[in-house]
C-alpha cells in the first residue's frame, strides 16, 4: 500500500511516498481502506521532531492522526463493527500512520459515520472539530450567557468552535486577518477583529471565555479583558498554563487551561448530528491527493489555511 513516509524528522524534504506491507489489525482493531485524511498542524510539528518525547526515534514512520473510509478487516474481539462500515478513525500521535492507503485504528477509535457527510469532511472532526467543542464545552462551560472570544477563527479549530459557540448560544468574536472577515460573520460571529491592526488583549471588552485556538496569545496578555471568573482556553500546553492548570490555578478565579483532545463517541456523535442538521459546516479549504502530502502539509505550516486541508486516498 501507498504511504507517507519520514525515515527521520526535518523539513518537506524527508517526507517520501513509499510502498509499504499493509499494517496487520490487532484482536481489538479494525483495518481501514482511507478514503481521506485530514491534515492538522501537528503533523507538520511532528515532521520537524517537535514531538519526538512522544513519538519517539523509531523510523520509518507514516505520518497523520486521523482519516475516514471503510473497515476492511475486523479484529477477532472486535464488536459492534463490521467489514464495510463506513468509519471515521483516529489513531493519534503515538499511533500515526493515517496518510496511507491503509491504516490500523482501535475499535474504539472507529466511529461510525453518518448518511449525509463526506469523506473528506468526516475526517476533520476528531483533532479540529473535537478540540474545538471540549475547549468551549468542557474546559470553558460555555452557556447562552458567555461572551466568547475565538482567537484564530479562520482556522481548521477557529472554523468549528464559532459554529459551536453559536449553538450553544454564546456573543461571540471573532479573530483572524481581514481578508477572513466575511467567513467569520458567515459562521456567526457577532464581531471580527483585524490582528493586524486591532490588539484584543488592549479591547474595553469584557469575555468569559478567551478561546486561543491558535495559541498566539499567552493567559497574562489576555487576563485583562477576562471577566472576575472568566476562562482562558490555549490549544498548546505551555508550562505556565499547565502550572495554573493543575497548580496554582485553585487560588485564583480567573481560570487558564490548556486543551488536549480526546476523541470519544459521545462528542463524536454531537458533532455528526450538528453536521446532519446543518449547524455545522466542515469548511474545506483544499484537497490534495494523497501524494502531494509534502505541498499540503507545507500549505498548512505556512499558517493561513481558512479552515481544513483535506488528503484524499484514490481507490484500489
Ligand atoms: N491540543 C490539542 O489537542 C490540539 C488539537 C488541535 C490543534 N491544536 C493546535 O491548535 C493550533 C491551531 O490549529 P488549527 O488547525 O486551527 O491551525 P490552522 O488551521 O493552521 O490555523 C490557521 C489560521 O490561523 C490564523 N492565524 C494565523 N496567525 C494568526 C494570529 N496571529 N492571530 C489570529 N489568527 C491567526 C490564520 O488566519 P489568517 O490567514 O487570517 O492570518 C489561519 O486561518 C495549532 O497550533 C495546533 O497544533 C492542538
Amino acid at each position: 500500500m501507498k504511504a507517507v513516509v519520514i525515515d527521520r524528522y526535518g523539513d518537506n524534504s524527508v517526507i517520501g511516498i513509499r510502498d509499504l506491507p499493509s499494517p496487520v489489525p490487532g484482536a481489538e482493531d479494525v483495518l481501514i481502506r482511507v478514503h481521506a485524511a485530514s491534515i492538522n498542524p501537528v503533523d507538520w510539528k511532528i515532521r520537524q521532531g517537535m514531538t519526538r518525547i512522544l513519538t519517539g526515534s523509531k523510523f520509518p514512520k507514516v505520518l497523520g492522526s486521523e482519516c475516514s473510509g471503510e473497515i476492511i478487516e475486523t479484529g477477532a474481539k472486535v464488536t459492534g463493527l463490521r467489514v464495510g462500515d463506513r468509519v471515521i478513525g483516529f489513531s493519534g500521535i503515538r499511533r500515526l500512520a493515517a496518510f496511507a492507503e491503509h491504516v490500523v485504528v482501535s475499535q474504539k477509535n472507529a466511529f461510525p459515520m453518518s448518511g449525509n457527510i463526506s469523506f473528506e469532511e468526516a475526517s476533520t472532526l476528531p483533532v479540529a472539530g473535537l478540540t474545538a467543542l471540549q475547549s468551549l464545552q468542557k474546559l470553558g462551560h460555555i452557556s447562552p450567557d458567555s461572551n466568547v472570544l475565538i482567537n484564530g477563527g479562520s482556522g481548521g479549530v477557529g472554523t468549528f468552535a464559532i459554529q459551536i459557540a453559536k449553538i450553544f448560544g454564546a456573543r461571540i468574536t471573532a479573530v483572524a486577518s481581514r481578508p477572513n472577515a466575511p467567513l467569520l460573520k458567515e459562521l456567526g460571529a457577532d464581531v471580527t477583529l483585524d490582528y493586524r491592526q486591532e490588539d484584543f488583549t488592549k479591547s474595553s471588552e469584557r469575555y468569559d471565555i478567551v478561546f486561543d485556538a491558535v495559541s498566539t496569545r499567552s493567559f497574562s496578555e489576555c487576563r485583562r479583558v477576562m471577566t472576575p471568573e472568566g476562562v482562558y482556553v490555549n490549544t498548546l500546553p505551555t508550562p505556565s498554563v499547565l502550572l495554573y492548570q493543575y497548580g496554582i490555578g485553585f487560588l485564583m478565579k480567573k481560570k487558564a487551561r490548556s486543551v488536549m483532545v480526546s476523541p470519544n463517541s459521545v462528542d463524536m456523535q454531537w458533532m455528526r448530528q450538528q453536521i446532519e442538521a446543518g449547524r455545522i459546516r466542515v469548511v474545506i479549504d483544499r484537497v490534495y491527493p494523497l501524494d502531494q502530502a509534502a505541498e499540503a502539509l507545507a500549505y498548512s505550516e505556512a499558517g493561513h489555511a481558512r479552515g481544513k486541508v483535506v488528503l484524499t486516498v484514490p481507490g484500489p
